[in-house]
């Protein structure tokens, strides 16, 4: 379980974040949405023990989370690939683990590269693949740590819009075999709303959770669900949360 009590951080005393608690259940996929600079990828490297808070505090299954990395239990996946230039798709999935000095799973790389849809691609250098794929290898990478949390800011961000969702289709149904507790952060709200089981919505200036929303849609969640009523009545619920900020309920 993630835990965040009272969670403030401020730079040079320009408050990022304010007061945030939230708690996430082991297992939970939880989205994170709001305008850009309202503290989003602060929460959450507050979450991944790179940012220490101001005052409050962030626990990991009771762990302080800097504790929780170094054991290897927090995977994350960034905007930008960080992908080793030199190393395969398979070397790169496979080397945070090792780093990690968690017991080698060559064949459990493979079957992650492929559940990805990267069959024949195992060998191929990050050059040699689009950015839709690096993503990919970047997400088979965290997984394939084995870390029970998963933190990803923004992952799709620089991919086109049928790429995200198809990688948002398949990020889903990943989460549905695997049962990881996933904290993924984006400025798009449906996606945001797709992908989640919670989605928190963050207001700026200070940095805060403005609203929290169940959303609750029917399994397993395809790009059938984008033209569904109940899909398109929790975007506009999040986007009126967005836009003033003081809508609360799912209608
Ligand atoms: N190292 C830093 N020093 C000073 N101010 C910072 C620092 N990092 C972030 N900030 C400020 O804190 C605020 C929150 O930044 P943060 O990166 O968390 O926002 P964000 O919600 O992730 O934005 P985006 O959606 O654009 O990625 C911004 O106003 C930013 O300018
Ligand atoms: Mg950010």
């Amino acid at each position: 379980m993630i835990e965040l009590e009272d969670l403030t951080v401020r730079y040079d005393g320009f408050t990022a974040v304010a007061d945030v608690d939230l708690r996430i259940d082991r297992g939970e996929f939880v989205t994170v949405v709001g305008p850009s600079g309202c503290g989003k990828t602060t929460a959450l490297r507050a979450i991944a023990g790179l940012q220490e808070p101001t005052s409050g505090r962030v626990r990991i299954d009771d762990r302080p989370p800097s504790r929780a990395r170094e054991r290897g239990d927090v995977g994350f996946v960034f905007q930008r690939h960080t992908l080793l230039p030199w190393k395969t798709a398979l070397e790169n999935v496979a080397f945070l683990r090792r780093m990690a000095g968690k017991p080698p799973d060559r064949e459990g790389a493979g079957a992650l590269l492929r559940s990805l849809g990267l069959e024949g691609f195992e060998d191929a250098r990050p050059s040699a693949l689009s950015g839709g794929m690096r993503q990919r290898v970047a997400i088979a990478r965290a997984i394939h740590l084995g870390a029970d949390v998963l933190l990803m800011d923004e992952p799709f961000g620089e991919l086109d819009e049928i790429t995200r969702d198809e990688l948002g289709v398949e990020l889903r149904s990943l989460w549905r075999r695997e049962r990881k507790t996933i904290v993924f952060v984006t400025h798009s709200v449906p996606e945001a709303v797709f992908l989640g089981d919670r989605c928190v919505v963050m207001g700026d200036d200070p940095g805060r959770i403005e609203a929290t929303f169940d959303v609750n849609l029917p399994e397993p969640r395809d790009t059938e669900v984008f033209g569904s009523r109940a899909f398109q009545r929790r975007v506009a619920a999040v986007r009126r949360t967005l836009h003033d900020g003081y809508e609360r309920e799912v209608p």
